[in-house]
């Protein structure tokens, strides 16, 4: 094979079975295989004066962990990328490093809850104050930038509710006031939606989702748009000691060489459902903005190239306990707090618990559901029943 492993002409299916791959580093293997180490030895002075990176210590990454950095930032276009060891502290730390004291930051209020816990816990003591816009405030947002705004963080679609926000719009206002905007990516993935090109400064994805793809291990990458950005957020995660496993990173890899056609199945089998859902007598709306006339369906189909799995669901007033009665019988959804694996999930969600607002109404039920890889029919049976049993406990 000759030809460049990383070349940017071709498409992204073809590019992400290429990049990060290295033949030097795999000794002619397919895969880059986990590298274990901490100390490196060199053989004078001179050599270890030399050392930088990986080629000097295991916590500065392996050459596992520097390929799967590679491939990221290559696929999203990226000057480069930190892997981190989970999706939140991928979060916490870009913000760390974006802020100091006296700052003010704008959350957008459909946020993953944890980054919400970070902003109200950590930089609240750090004396960084943070205020929660509307997800939907696209340009709107430059009212609300103040002389100390340091940080936009953005999240799209939105935790829960599914908000898909006009990101350069945002971007726009944001960098015209000197501020860094920071996106949780994690549902659009580099494949669906190019956050770096759209304008964010630093593209954060849990990697534990659809990249590592199984369910088996936990990852986060942080993938700045700029050199000066990267080395500068860089340092500071050097300087906390973040460090990940190689047997991790490889997990990562491994993953990302299926990611697209794995996707391409998650988007399949959840617009069927959503399509299914819709029509559901119990069903208020279907949160899935790759459905036409879903919430946020203009602004996904202007901005992202697919969509993922995981959607909402509202259904209209229940009991707690009608919606245990449908969720403790399913037979193919499991109950469990994360999505982007190969399994199908259903999660029951209160965003009006915390939210300033929410497109849920008051006593409407909100489900989140992930659809994996199963066969739709089979899941539309599931839910179909489950539904029965959450009408029959209600009656
Ligand atoms: C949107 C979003 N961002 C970040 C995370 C955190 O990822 P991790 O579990 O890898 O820390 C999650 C986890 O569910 C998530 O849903």
């Amino acid at each position: 094979m000759s030809e460049d492993p990383t070349d940017s002409k071709a498409q992204f299916e073809t590019r992400v079975t290429r990049v990060g791959r290295d033949e030097a580093l795999s000794q002619g293997l397919v895969s880059i295989p986990p590298y274990r180490g901490s100390t490196v030895l060199f053989n004078t002075v001179a050599d270890l004066q030399k050392a930088s990176g990986h080629r000097a210590y295991g916590r500065w990454g392996t050459p596992t962990n520097r390929a799967l950095e590679a491939a990221l930032a290559d696929l999203e276009d990226g000057a480069n990328a930190m892997l981190t060891p989970s999706g939140l502290s991928a979060i916490t730390i870009a913000l760390l490093a974006s802020v100091k004291p006296g700052d003010h930051i704008l959350v957008t209020d459909s946020v993953y809850p944890p980054t919400r816990s970070f902003c109200e816990t950590v930089l609240k003591a750090l004396g960084v104050t943070t205020t929660y816009y509307p997800p939907l405030i696209g340009a709107g947002i430059q009212d609300l930038l103040q002389p100390n705004t340091s940080v936009v963080f953005t999240e799209s679609p939105g935790s829960g509710t599914f908000e898909v926000q006009d990101i350069p719009a945002i971007c726009a206002a944001a960098h015209a006031a000197g501020a860094r905007v920071l996106m949780d990516n994690t549902w659009g993935t580099a494949l669906n939606f190019p956050a770096l090109r759209h304008g964010v400064d630093l593209s954060i994805h849990s990697l534990t989702k659809y990249v590592v793809g199984h369910s088996d291990a936990l990852l986060g990458v942080i993938v700045a748009r700029d050199r000066d950005v990267y080395r500068q957020v860089r340092g500071f995660h050097g300087a906390m000691g973040i460090t990940v496993s190689p047997d991790d990173a490889f997990l990562g890899l491994r993953g990302l060489r299926t990611l697209s056609v794995r996707l391409r199945q998650h988007q399949e089998g959840a617009l069927a459902v959503a399509q299914w859902l819709r029509e559901h007598p119990l069903v208020r709306e279907v949160l899935y903005p790759a459905l036409p006339g879903a919430p946020g369906h203009d602004l996904w189909k202007r901005d992202f190239k697919g969509a993922s799995g995981l959607f909402g669901l509202v259904l209209k007033p229940a009991s707690d306990a009608a919606v245990a009665a449908m969720l403790d019988g399913m037979r193919h959804f499991g109950m469990g707090f994360s999505w982007g694996g190969f399994e199908s999930l259903i999660l029951h969600v209160k965003p009006a618990s915390y939210r300033i607002s929410t497109p849920v109404a008051e006593g409407d039920v909100c489900l989140r559901v992930h659809v994996g890889l199963e066969h739709p029919q089979d899941l539309i049976a599931d839910l179909d029943a489950g539904l029965s049993r959450l009408a029959t406990h209600a009656a």
